[in-house]
């Protein structure tokens, strides 16, 4: 097991710190006496969550860029390097969630497109822009904010889940190529939280944990590194899925048909 992570005086980067749980993550890790490096592409929201960190005591700086440019991520990875030296913990936290059935989405392979751009090519790139510095002073570690979704297979989100999924097993491989420079990596699979994201689904109304519930999973996370932070409905569903993969198709595919598609999803 690895020496724990104190986050006093470390610099911490978190993408889609404009809103949501990475808003309330960049004020969490602020308040525990880190430099929080904001990055989102809404300028005035990181402003704002900026102007407030600061108000409270704590350090940040707003950096925005969209992180389904490569080539921004690169200037920005540059510009980061050159202000703070190496980054000590990222966090991969920006994404865009889709729900729509296969039966909508026959003429939408541009959902798989968008999904894989900022769930997974850009978070890659960034963490392949700031790894060569961690691993240098031998101190890094990488959070990713995924969802139990990676676990249970859910109905409806095959562009979503397969997005996540694709940077929870780069992550997992990584991390076996960076141990020996004491650069970790957590994978979060988190259920419902209630953000913007979750808002437009009928179905998810009022349920879920609050952003600043999320971010204090995420801070543990950070203080304590370990692989993977699951649910217990999660590690049931990947082992349903593991040791009785029809069971779980019909358990499955019943839910799908009780929660249909959201107005939103459906393009009204
Ligand atoms: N809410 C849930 O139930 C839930 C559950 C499991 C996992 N998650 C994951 O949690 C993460 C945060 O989502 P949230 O629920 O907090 O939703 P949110 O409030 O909508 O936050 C999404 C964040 O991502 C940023 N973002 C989106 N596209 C971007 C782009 N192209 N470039 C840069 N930043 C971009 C947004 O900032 P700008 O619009 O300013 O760019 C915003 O700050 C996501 O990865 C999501 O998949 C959420």
């Amino acid at each position: 097991m690895r020496r724990a992570l104190a986050l006093p005086g470390r610099t911490v980067l978190v993408t889609g710190a404009s809103s949501g749980i990475g808003e309330a993550t960049a004020r969490a890790v602020a308040a525990r006496g880190a430099t929080v490096l904001l990055v989102a592409r809404r300028a005035d929201e990181l402003d704002r969550v900026r102007a407030e960190i600061e108000a409270a005591g704590g350090r940040a700086s707003s950096y925005p860029c969209d992180l389904t440019d490569l080539d921004a991520i690169d200037t920005l990875v540059a510009q980061v390097l050159a202000e703070h030296g190496a980054v000590d913990v990222l966090v991969n936290n920006a994404g865009r969630s889709i729900r729509r059935s296969l039966a909508l989405s026959y003429d939408r392979f541009h959902d798989v497109e968008r999904s894989m751009a900022i769930n997974f090519f850009g978070p890659v790139r960034l963490t392949l822009g700031l790894l060569p510095a961690m691993r240098e002073q031998r101190l890094g570690h990488v959070v990713n904010v995924l969802t139990w979704g990676v676990q249970m297979k859910a109905p409806k989100f095959s562009a979503y889940i397969a997005s996540k999924t694709a940077l929870d097993s780069w992550s997992r491989v990584a991390a076996r190529e960076t141990w020996g420079d004491n650069v970790t990596f957590t994978n979060m699979r988190f259920s419902l939280v209630r953000t913007a994201m979750s808002a437009p689904t009928e179905a998810y109304a009022g349920r879920g944990a609050s952003p600043e519930q999320a971010a204090a999973r995420v801070v543990r996370a950070i203080e304590r590194r370990p692989p993977n932070v699951n649910t217990v409905a999660g590690n049931i569903g990947e082992l349903l899925n593991l040791v009785a993969p029809r069971l779980a198709d019909r358990l499955f595919h019943r839910f799908d048909r009780m929660f249909p598609d959201s107005k939103a999803a459906r393009g009204r």
